[in-house]
C-alpha cells in the first residue's frame, strides 16, 4: 500500500522548506508531483538536499512542473553564448564561472557580467513574454566560501505593508526590461555601443495573486525598469521603497549550498539573488532549468 512519505521542514520564519523523501531517481507518481506543486504554493523556496540529479534526472522532474524555457527563445546572443556551455541541450543552461577546458572564464567574457548581474535581487525572466514560474538550480562545484543564494518571500512582505501603501500601487503597473539592470552594471555591446533589449519591455502587476495559494505578492524584479504612467524618477522611488519592504531580513531565506542540493523556486512568490564569492580565483557551477509561467 501507497504511504505518505513526503517529509516537509520549513527553514525560514515564514517560508522555503526542505523536502525530504521523494524519490527523484525517476519520474515522479502523480501525487508526489501534485505535493510538489502544494509545497510550492506554500513555502515558495523547496530544497532537496543532496540528491545529486543527472542533468537528465533534473529536466525529466523540470518537465513534470511544465513547459521549459529554452534558453534561446527569442535571444540569438543567448544561442551564441551556449555554443561554449558544457551543457548543448537548450532545456538547460547554467550558472558557471567556469570555461571548456575547466578554467576560470577569461575577464572579459561577458558571462561574468551574468554572474553580477545575479547579484541583484529578481525574478527570473520577468523581461521575457513568457515569465518563468519556477526555476531549478542543481549544486555541480562550489567556491570554497560565499556563493549563496538568498530568497525573499515577497508575498508576506506585501501583507506586511501599511493600509496607505497597500492603496496607492493598487492596480499599477511595471514596466519590465532587462536594459536597466544592464545598463546599472555597465555593459556594453562588443563595439561598445549600449546594451539593447532582444525582448522589448512587458507589463506586469507591481501587486499580482497567486493563483495557487490565492495570496498578492509585490512584484518588483530589479528588472522592472519604472511603473507605466508615472515620470521615471518618481516610479523608481516608488520602486526602490518596495523593493526594499519586499527583502527585508525577517522575509528572507539564505541557502547555503552544499554539493548535490537540488533547489526549486516559485518565482511569483519570492524574489532571489546570488551572494558574492571568489569568483575570479574559485569555481562555481550550477545546472538551471527554467518552467514558463503559461
Ligand atoms: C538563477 C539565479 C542565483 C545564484 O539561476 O536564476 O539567479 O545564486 N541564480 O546563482
Ligand atoms: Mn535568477
Amino acid at each position: 500500500m501507497e504511504t505518505e512519505t513526503l517529509e516537509i521542514r520549513q527553514v525560514a520564519p515564514t517560508f522555503a522548506a526542505e523536502v525530504h523523501g521523494l524519490d527523484t531517481s525517476r519520474a515522479l507518481p502523480p501525487r508526489d508531483v501534485e505535493a510538489l506543486v502544494g509545497a510550492l504554493d506554500r513555502y515558495g523556496v523547496v530544497i532537496l538536499p543532496k540528491v545529486f540529479l543527472t542533468p537528465e534526472q533534473q529536466i525529466a522532474i523540470s518537465e513534470q512542473l511544465g513547459e521549459l524555457e529554452n534558453s534561446d527563445e527569442g535571444s540569438p546572443s543567448f544561442k551564441k553564448l551556449r555554443e561554449n556551455m558544457k551543457y548543448v541541450d537548450s532545456r538547460v543552461s547554467e550558472i558557471s564561472n567556469i570555461a571548456q577546458g575547466d578554467t576560470l572564464l577569461e575577464e572579459t567574457d561577458i558571462r561574468r557580467l551574468f554572474t553580477f548581474a545575479n547579484q541583484l535581487w529578481h525574478s527570473d525572466s520577468t523581461f521575457r513574454p513568457i515569465r518563468a514560474r519556477y526555476t531549478t538550480l542543481s549544486a555541480v562545484r562550489l567556491p570554497g566560501q560565499g556563493g549563496d543564494t538568498e530568497f525573499a518571500d515577497v508575498a508576506s512582505a506585501y501583507e506586511a505593508l501599511s493600509d496607505e501603501d497597500k492603496t496607492e500601487i493598487d492596480g499599477l503597473l511595471g514596466v519590465h526590461s532587462p536594459t536597466v539592470v544592464m545598463e546599472f552594471m555597465g555593459a556594453t555591446r562588443p563595439d561598445g555601443g549600449g546594451f539593447v533589449s532582444e525582448y522589448g519591455t512587458q507589463l506586469r502587476p507591481i501587486v499580482d495573486v497567486h493563483p495557487g495559494s490565492g495570496r498578492k505578492f509585490l512584484s518588483v524584479a530589479s528588472h522592472c525598469s519604472h511603473i507605466d504612467g508615472l515620470p521615471l524618477p518618481e516610479g523608481r522611488s516608488l520602486l526602490t521603497y518596495l523593493r526594499e519592504q519586499a527583502t527585508l531580513p525577517q522575509f528572507r531565506y539564505r541557502h547555503r549550498w552544499s554539493l548535490g542540493d537540488f533547489v526549486i523556486w516559485d518565482n511569483r512568490s519570492t524574489l532571489h539573488r546570488a551572494c558574492r564569492f571568489k569568483e575570479r580565483t574559485q569555481g562555481r557551477q550550477l545546472v538551471r532549468t527554467c518552467i514558463k509561467d503559461l
